[in-house]
C-alpha cells in the first residue's frame, strides 16, 4: 500500500453581489467570494492538497484563471476532473482534514451538509472527513472580514 499526503491552501476575497459556496454547498450569506470560478475556497484547497499528493501540480496548472472555459466554473466540475483524471487512477481516500478560517459565517451548522457534498465529490464516507470552522479572532484580513481561508491535508491511498 502506497501512501500519499497532501497539504492545500487557498484565500478568497469576500465582496458584496455574489454567491457563497463552500464545498460545493451554497451558504446563506450577505457576501460571496470573488474569484474567476465560483471561488469556492474550500474545494480550492481540497484539490490542492489532492494534486499536492500525487506530485500533479496546482489548480492553477490545471484550470488557468485566464481561460475563459473556466469563468464561473463550478469548483465541484473542478474537482470530479482532478478525482476521474489520470493522475488519481488506483487512489482512494484515507481521510481528508479541513479547516475554514472564517469570521464569519458561522460553519459549524453547515458541516453535515458539506461533509455530504465532500463525501460524494470523493467517493467516500462521511466519517472520513472533518471540516472545522475557525476565527482569527478579528485579526488579520479574514478577522476583518476581507476573506475566507481554507486549509485542507489529505491522505491518499494508492493501490
Ligand atoms: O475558541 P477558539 O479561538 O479556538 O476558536 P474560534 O475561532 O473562536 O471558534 C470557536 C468555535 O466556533 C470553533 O471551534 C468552531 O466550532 C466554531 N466556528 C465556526 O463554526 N465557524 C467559524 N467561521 C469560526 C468558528
Ligand atoms: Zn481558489
Amino acid at each position: 500500500m502506497n501512501i500519499r499526503i497532501g497539504l492545500g491552501f487557498d484565500v478568497h476575497q469576500l465582496v458584496a453581489g455574489r454567491k457563497l459556496f463552500l464545498c460545493g454547498v451554497e451558504i446563506a450569506h450577505p457576501l460571496g467570494l470573488l474569484g474567476h470560478s465560483d471561488a469556492d475556497v474550500a474545494l480550492h484547497a481540497v484539490i490542492d492538497a489532492i494534486l499536492g499528493a500525487v506530485g500533479a501540480g496546482d489548480i492553477g496548472q490545471w484550470f488557468p484563471d485566464n481561460d475563459a472555459a473556466y469563468k464561473d466554473a463550478d469548483s465541484k466540475v473542478l474537482l470530479q476532473t482532478v478525482m476521474q483524471s489520470e493522475a488519481l487512477q488506483n487512489c482512494q481516500v484515507g481521510n481528508l482534514d479541513l479547516v475554514i478560517i472564517a469570521q464569519q459565517p458561522k460553519i459549524l451548522p453547515w458541516v453535515p451538509v458539506m461533509k455530504k457534498s465532500l463525501a460524494n465529490l470523493l467517493k467516500c464516507e462521511e466519517s472520513q472527513i472533518s471540516i472545522k470552522g475557525k476565527t482569527t479572532e478579528k485579526l488579520g484580513y479574514t478577522g476583518r472580514g476581507e476573506g475566507i481561508a481554507a486549509q485542507a491535508v489529505i491522505l491518499l491511498q494508492k493501490s
